[in-house]
């Protein structure tokens, strides 16, 4: 029986404290700001743009949602990340993805002012995470540490395992945890003999995208396994990319989905928008 790696909680947690160092910046002239971009009607990213929203309201942040039609232009787009760019009670800008297919994301991204991009996606922020001297870190992986974190589970020397290569969370997923010492492996699509490298994982972390593709098999008993997937399975029910009920008795922790990864990672974001209030206050 592993022991559950409880998000909500955790999360309540962080955004506790979350609120009350807004209460303090409050008090020193400082509210930190969060404007969130939203284009086109995908119904999972709307879900998503919501729950941000919720979570500003919640610790006392201030927050903007710009919800653009589908048919936005690229200097549509441009212009708006601009003019938030100079804006003061902006700290931090989100563009929420992925963009309608004929927006460039990367041009996107690149036009966010650096002390502002709290998804640290921008190239600045990710060159900064590569030589571990930064202000930012993406939030899901960042969650995925404080997770970690909350039950004193050591990384150093441990052999982790991250499926996944995105730039989104897989790449900057196994640079935190060797940050942290671990020795790290990155799987991906072209990976041979995939569930013997699994095997050997410490902690694995999937972030594959596919409902239940780490099967029991794959998991060495009192592994660590964090699931990174938010999947619906063929009966249409939210699910991971760990088959649970399969892995669960033989792990000694795992992540619940929902309720696991998933509101750390909006916690993650509410924390950097702090940051990015104190960047720019020169408040650090
Ligand atoms: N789409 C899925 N995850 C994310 C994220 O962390 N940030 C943004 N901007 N879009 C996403």
């Amino acid at each position: 029986m592993a022991k559950l790696l409880n998000g909500k909680e955790v999360s309540a947690q962080v955004r506790r404290a979350a609120a009350e160092e807004v209460a303090q910046l409050k008090q020193q002239g400082v509210t930190p700001g969060l404007a969130v971009v939203i284009v086109g009607n995908d119904p999972a990213s709307r879900v998503y743009v919501n729950n941000k929203k919720k979570a500003c309201a919640e610790v006392g942040i201030y927050s903007e949602e710009y919800s653009l039609p589908e048919q936005t232009t690229q200097q549509e787009l441009l212009d708006l990340v601009e003019k938030l760019n100079k804006k003061q009670e902006i700290s931090g800008i989100l563009v929420q993805l992925p963009l309608p297919k004929h927006l460039d994301d990367k041009a996107v991204i690149a036009a966010i002012d650096p002390s502002k991009d709290v998804d640290a996606f921008h190239t600045q922020n990710v060159g900064r995470i590569m030589l571990g001297d930064y202000h930012f870190l993406p939030c899901t992986p960042a969650g995925v540490m404080e997770l970690l974190r909350s039950e004193d589970i050591p990384v150093e020397g441990k052999n982790c395992v991250v499926i996944g290569r995105s730039n989104i969370v897989g790449k900057p997923m196994a640079m935190l945890l060797l940050h942290q010492n671990g020795t790290v492996t990155i799987c991906h699509s072209r990976t041979q003999n995939l569930a013997d490298i699994c095997r050997g994982a410490d902690i694995l972390v999937a972030a594959v995208g596919k409902a239940k593709f780490v099967t029991a098999d794959m998991v060495k008993p009192g592994a660590v396994v964090i699931d990174v997937g938010m999947n619906r399975d063929e009966n249409g029910k939210l699910c991971g990319d760990v088959d649970f009920a399969a892995v669960e008795p033989i792990a000694s922790y795992i992540t619940p989905v929902p309720g696991g990864v998933g509101p750390m990672t909006i916690s993650m974001l509410m924390k950097n928008t702090i940051m990015a209030a104190r960047l720019q206050a020169k408040l650090l």
